[in-house]
C-alpha cells in the first residue's frame, strides 16, 4: 500500500534567463522580461513528495521532521536569497529556468531519500506557473 507524503517549502531567488551565444534580440524574443540584464526575483514555492510503503513500525512513509530538515539543508540554505546565475554552481552553465531548477532540486534530494521511495518535486515560479519533475 503506497502513500504519498508531501511538504511545502519556499525560497526567494534572483535569476536571468539568457544564452551568451545568442544575440540580444534573440534572447529578448525568447526569454522576454526574464532576460533583464539586471536580474529579477521570484518567490519560489515548492512541494516535495515522497511515495512509498508505510513503515509498519512507525506508521510513516517518511518522518516529516527528517524531510523538513532535508529540504532546509539541501534546498533552502542552498538557494534562498541567492542570485542563481552567479552564486549557484549548477547554473553557471545551465539556464535557471523553472524546469532546470526543479531538476537541480530533485538531484540534490534524491540521494537522501530511501531508494525504495519515489521522489517528486513541484516548483512554482509564480502562483500560476509550475513545473513537475519526478526523475
Ligand atoms: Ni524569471
Amino acid at each position: 500500500m503506497k502513500v504519498k507524503v508531501s511538504r511545502k517549502a519556499h525560497f526567494n531567488a534572483a535569476h536571468r534567463l539568457y544564452r551568451k551565444d545568442w544575440e540580444d534580440t534573440k534572447n529578448t524574443e525568447v526569454f522576454g522580461k526574464c532576460n533583464n540584464p539586471n536580474f529579477h526575483g521570484h518567490n519560489y514555492e515548492m512541494i516535495v513528495s515522497v511515495t512509498g510503503e508505510i513503515d509498519p513500525e512507525t506508521g510513516f512513509v517518511m518522518d516529516m521532521k527528517v524531510l523538513k530538515d532535508l529540504i532546509k539543508e539541501e534546498i533552502e540554505d542552498y538557494l534562498d536569497h541567492k542570485n542563481l546565475n552567479i552564486e549557484v554552481e549548477e547554473f553557471k552553465t545551465l539556464n535557471p529556468t523553472a524546469e532546470n531548477i526543479a531538476v537541480v532540486i530533485w538531484k540534490r534530494l534524491r540521494p537522501n531519500v530511501q531508494d525504495t521511495h519515489e521522489l517528486e518535486v513541484v516548483l512554482f515560479e509564480t502562483p500560476r506557473n509550475y513545473v513537475t519533475f519526478s526523475g
